[in-house]
C-alpha cells in the first residue's frame, strides 16, 4: 500500500471528527485535507453554544492555526472558500446522549457519516474524577453509540493511550481490557456502579478517587481505560481501531517541524528547566521515555483506518517508540543541557544571562529530602518568624511557596513516567508498517510513522526543544 492508495481511501468520504480543537485533532484535520482534498465532509464536533460559536472556533483555533500555513499557502484566496467547502462545525458534547445534537441532526449523519475519529478527551492527569468520568468513558459510550446508528461506517477510530496499562512493568502487548478488568488482582470494576456513585456525590470528589484502588497511577490513564472498555463492549459489530499512543511530542517532519500545543509531562520540564528554576528533580538516566512524535501519531491512524478499513472487531495499536528505538532520560537531559547552553533563555536580576546547569535527578525519596531541605522546611520557619518581622518577608514567602507547590506538581504529573519500567510491544504497529514499506515514493513521508526514523539527537535539539520554547505556551 503507498501513500496514494491511504489517501485514496479517504476520497469522497465523510468523516466525523471529535477533539478537533486538541493538539493531535488539530494535526489530523489539516492532514486529512492536504492528502486528500476530495474527502467529501469533515464534521468537526465542537463544544460551543451554537453553531456560529463552534464556526467561530474551527476558524479561530483549528484553521486559523499556523498549522495550516502551508495549505493557506496552497490553496491561496481559495482557502477560505475550501474550508468551507470541507467543513462543517457542529456544536455538540460529547457526555451527552446523541452528542448533544437535534435529533433530526443525528438522523442525517447517520446515513452520511463513512469514518468516526474519537480523540475528544479530558487530558489533565488529575482532572474531578466526574469530569474525567464523563468525557472519557461517558463519552467514548456515547460515541461508540451514535457509530453504531452509522448505515455505512467503515471504521471507528478511538484514541487511547499506552499509559492504560498503569504502572505494569516489561513488555506490555496490545491487549484488550475485557469490561469490568483492573490492574490489581482479585479486584472488579464495575463501570456502571462508578458512573452512579458520581452522580450521587459529584460536589465532593477529588481527583484521587479510585484509581489507586483499583491499580492506575491517575484519574486520566484510569478513565481512559474504562473508555477502552466501553467503547470494546458497545463498538462489539463495529470497525474498531483503538491506538495507543505514548508522550506525544512535537511533530518531526511535516508540515511544521518542532509545532506543539500546550506542555504536558517532559514539556512542563523542559519549560521550567529553560527557566533555570528547576535544580533538582526525580527521574533516572537509564529510564526510557516513550515519546512519539505528533505527526507519526496521524500518519500511523490514516494507516490503521485504510489497512483495517471494513475490518470487523477490535485492534490496538501501541504508537510508542521505546522498543523500536529508545530515547534515555539521560540522552534528553543531555540535549536539554547543550540546547540551553548554547540558547539561554533567562536573564538575572544583574541583566547578565543565568548561566544553564544540569538538571540532577535523584530517585523518590532524594528529591522528597532535597524538597524538604532546600524549600519546606526554611519555608516553615520563615513563616513562624515573618509575623514577629512585621511581614518584611511576605512577598518572598508567597513566591517561594508557589515555587515549592508547583514543583511539587510537576513531580507528580512526572512520576508514572520518571520510573517506568516497561516497554510497549509494536507488533500491530510493525504490521503496519509491513503494509506500507513497498511505499518507496519521494510522497511516502508524509505518512511516516517509523519510529526507527527517529534521530533523537537531530529532533529533540534542532526541532522539539525550539519548538517547545515557540509553540507550546501559546493561549487557544
Ligand atoms: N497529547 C498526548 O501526549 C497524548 C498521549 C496519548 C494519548 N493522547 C490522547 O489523544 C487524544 C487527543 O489528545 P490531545 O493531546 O490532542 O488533547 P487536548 O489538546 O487536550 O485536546 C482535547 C480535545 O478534546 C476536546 N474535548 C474534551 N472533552 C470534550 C467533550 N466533552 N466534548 C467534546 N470535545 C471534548 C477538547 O475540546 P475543547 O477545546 O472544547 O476543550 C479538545 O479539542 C486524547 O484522547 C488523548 O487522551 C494524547
Amino acid at each position: 500500500m503507498d501513500a496514494a492508495t491511504v489517501a485514496g481511501y479517504f476520497k469522497d468520504k465523510s468523516i466525523l471528527i471529535t477533539g478537533s480543537t486538541g493538539f493531535l485533532g488539530k494535526i489530523f484535520v489539516e492532514k486529512i485535507l492536504r492528502i486528500q482534498p476530495d474527502v467529501k465532509k469533515i464534521f468537526l464536533l465542537v463544544r460551543a453554544a451554537d453553531t456560529s460559536s463552534a464556526e467561530q472556533r474551527v476558524l479561530n483555533e483549528v484553521i486559523g492555526n499556523e498549522l495550516f500555513g502551508p495549505l493557506r499557502e496552497n490553496y491561496g484566496s481559495n482557502f477560505y472558500s475550501f474550508m468551507k467547502e470541507k467543513i462543517s462545525p457542529l456544536a455538540g458534547d460529547i457526555i451527552n446522549e446523541n452528542l448533544g445534537l437535534e435529533s433530526l441532526e443525528i438522523l442525517k449523519l447517520s446515513k452520511e457519516i463513512d469514518i468516526i475519529v474519537n480523540g475528544a478527551a479530558t487530558t489533565n492527569f488529575y482532572e474531578r474524577y466526574d469530569v474525567s468520568l464523563a468525557s472519557n468513558v461517558l463519552g467514548a459510550k456515547y460515541v461508540c453509540k451514535f457509530a453504531k446508528k452509522c448505515a455505512n461506517l467503515k471504521m471507528f477510530l478511538h484514541i487511547s493511550t499506552a499509559f492504560v496499562s498503569g504502572e505494569q512493568e516489561g513488555l506490555l502487548l496490545e491487549k484488550v481490557f475485557q469490561i469490568g478488568e483492573t490492574l490489581k488482582e482479585g479486584c472488579h470494576l464495575d463501570i456502571a456502579a462508578e458512573l452512579q456513585l458520581v452522580e450521587s456525590v459529584k460536589a465532593e470528589l477529588t481527583h484521587s478517587t479510585n484509581a489507586r484502588q483499583f491499580g492506575w497511577p491517575n484519574t486520566y490513564v484510569f478513565t481512559k481505560a474504562m473508555g477502552e472498555m466501553l467503547v470494546g463492549h458497545f463498538g462489539r459489530e463495529l470497525p474498531v481501531v483503538i491506538i495507543r499512543p505514548s508522550i506525544v511530542s512535537s511533530i518531526y517532519h511535516d508540515p511544521l517541524p518542532g509545532w506543539i500545543e500546550g506542555t504536558r509531562t517532559i514539556d512542563s520540564i523542559i519549560s521550567a528547566y529553560a527557566k533555570q528554576t528547576i535544580p533538582h528533580f526525580i527521574g533516572a538516566g537509564h529510564v526510557i521515555l516513550d515519546v512519539i512524535p505528533g505527526d507519526m501519531v496521524v500518519n500511523a491512524m490514516l494507516v490503521a483506518m485504510a489497512v483495517h478499513w471494513s475490518e470487523r472487531g477490535q485492534v490496538i495499536i501501541h504508537v510508542t517508540s521505546s522498543q523500536q528505538n529508545p530515547l534515555s532520560t539521560s540522552t534528553m537531559l543531555d540535549l536539554m543541557y547543550r540546547y540551553f547552553t548554547a540558547n539561554p533563555q533567562t536573564m538575572g536580576k544583574n541583566g547578565k544571562v543565568v548561566k544553564t546547569k544540569r538538571l540532577n535527578i535523584t530517585n523518590k525519596t532524594g528529591f522528597r529530602a532535597y524538597m524538604f531541605l532546600k524549600y519546606k522546611l526554611p519555608l516553615e520557619v520563615l513563616h513562624l518568624v515573618n509575623p514577629l518581622l512585621g511581614g518584611y518577608f511576605s512577598q518572598y514567602y508567597n513566591k517561594s511557596i508557589r515555587s515549592y507547590r508547583y514543583f511539587v506538581l510537576l513531580a507528580k504529573l512526572y512520576m508514572p513516567y520518571a520510573f517506568f519500567n516497561a516497554c510497549f510491544n509494536g507488533t500491530n504497529l510493525a504490521r503496519l508498517q509491513t503494509a506500507t514499506t513497498q511505499d518507496q515514493s519521494k510522497e511516502a513521508c508524509v505518512l511516516n510513522f517509523d519510529p526507527k526514523s527517529i534521530d533523537w539527537e537531530y529532533y529533540l535539539y534542532n526541532s522539539h526543544i525550539p519548538g517547545v520554547m515557540k509553540y507550546a505556551h501559546k493561549k487557544k
